[in-house]
């Protein structure tokens, strides 16, 4: 059992936290999960790091000197890193072990849609990533050992960086926090917080629970991408006020109003964004590995499966899958929200969702049948 996350923290409750922290300023959460144990040791995650599959990577350095090494890794590559001053990054830790699983649960206070996945690291003594930033928000859960993070400047894509390209290391930190985690303490930090974490003494683990944000660029190709599926080739430009130029060669202001105009009423059209950004976000972060995050039982969801629904009026709703949507009547609710929250298939479950919904899913590899 996973423990709860302990709020409030001191003043903070959760609402509190959402309303005066969330993308807004980092916060300390002294054991914020009482008792916590953490989900992997450095060997379980040393050990996943040399699966194919699964996205690792070891940054070795201090100072203005970096090197990045990208998963997978043997034995013998582990047997030759230094004694201290690297850390190894393991991504997505929650589609392979349950018990990393079992944390995100903690976080769903914010919407499912939003999360990423668990990235967690292991570190020898003085070991991290070096002075950086995120694009998006972020809980650094201490799992074991410490770790000294420092907090400072807000930056952005200007912010001077490190002649180095893979790490984005910025070129000057000036800290503005200085905290020591122990097991169970967690900090939050919303996008662009520079940040540096170090770890002190060797065996430290930390848990970052990391949430998607599209960019501006996503959102307005990837609606553009699937928007254009259908539409067919007849709709067009036209001109609907035509007027005689002084000069041919001008584009008139009436041109950009009409441009204007066919995507305003693009955006003016709620079920489409929703059925876009519902099956944007469920895309799985590894499409093709979905089958292997299988669990123990054939009843629950495959780990790397992302659900979430929208309701579209009084009558219907959109359950999204893994990228896919369907349209149903709004009394399937009650049971696409329960197997959004709890993740597995009861019989119940089964016949309220009926034989097509669950063969949907079996299709969109959300449940992998026995053989
Ligand atoms: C870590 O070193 O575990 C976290 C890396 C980060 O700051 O994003
Ligand atoms: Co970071």
């Amino acid at each position: 059992m996973t423990p709860e996350l302990n709020w409030p923290q001191g003043n903070v409750s959760a609402e509190d936290f959402l309303q005066n922290y969330w993308q807004k300023r980092p916060l300390l959460i002294r054991d914020a999960l009482p008792g916590f144990v953490s989900p992997v040791s450095g060997d379980e995650l040393a050990g996943l790091a040399c699966e194919g599959e699964i996205e690792s990577r070891i940054v070795i350095g201090q100072g203005k000197k970096w090197q990045l090494k990208q998963g997978p890794f043997s034995e013998d590559e582990f047997a030759s890193l230094p004694p201290s001053h690297w850390t190894l990054l393991v991504q997505a830790v929650d589609h392979w072990v349950p018990e990393a699983r079992d944390l995100l649960n903690q976080f769903r206070f914010i919407p499912d849609w939003r999360l990423d996945d668990i990235m967690i690291s292991y570190a020898t003594d003085g070991g991290g990533v070096g002075p950086h930033y995120d694009n998006y928000d972020v809980f650094l859960l201490q799992g074991t050992g410490q770790r000294r993070w420092q907090t400072g400047q807000l930056c952005d894509g200007s912010t001077p960086l490190l002649n180095n390209q893979q790490l984005r290391l910025l070129n000057e930190f000036s800290s503005e926090n200085d905290w020591v985690l122990n097991s169970g303490d967690m900090l939050y930090l919303p996008p662009r917080i520079a940040h540096l974490g170090e770890a002190i003494g060797d065996n430290c683990i930390t848990i970052s629970v990391g949430f998607r944000a599209p960019s501006y660029g996503e959102i307005t190709s990837e609606f553009s991408e699937f928007y254009s599926h259908l539409l067919p080739e007849s709709k067009r430009y036209s001109d609907p006020n035509p007027q005689i130029q002084s000069s041919s060669a001008e584009i008139a202001p009436t041109a950009i109003a009409n441009i204007q105009e066919i995507l305003r009423e693009t955006a003016e059209q709620p079920e489409l964004i929703a059925q876009w950004l519902g099956q944007h976000m469920t895309l799985p972060k590894y499409q093709e590995h979905l089958e292997e995050t299988a669990q123990e039982s054939d009843r629950l969801l495959t780990a790397g499966s992302r659900l979430a629904w929208h309701q579209i009026n009084e009558k219907e709703i959109l359950f999204f899958v893994n990228g896919e949507s369907r349209k149903l009547p709004s009394k399937a609710k009650q049971a696409v929200q329960l197997l959004c929250d709890t993740r597995a298939l009861t019989d119940e479950l089964g016949e309220a969702l009926g034989d097509e919904i669950i063969f949907w899913l079996v299709d969109m590899q959300a449940f992998l049948p026995d053989e």
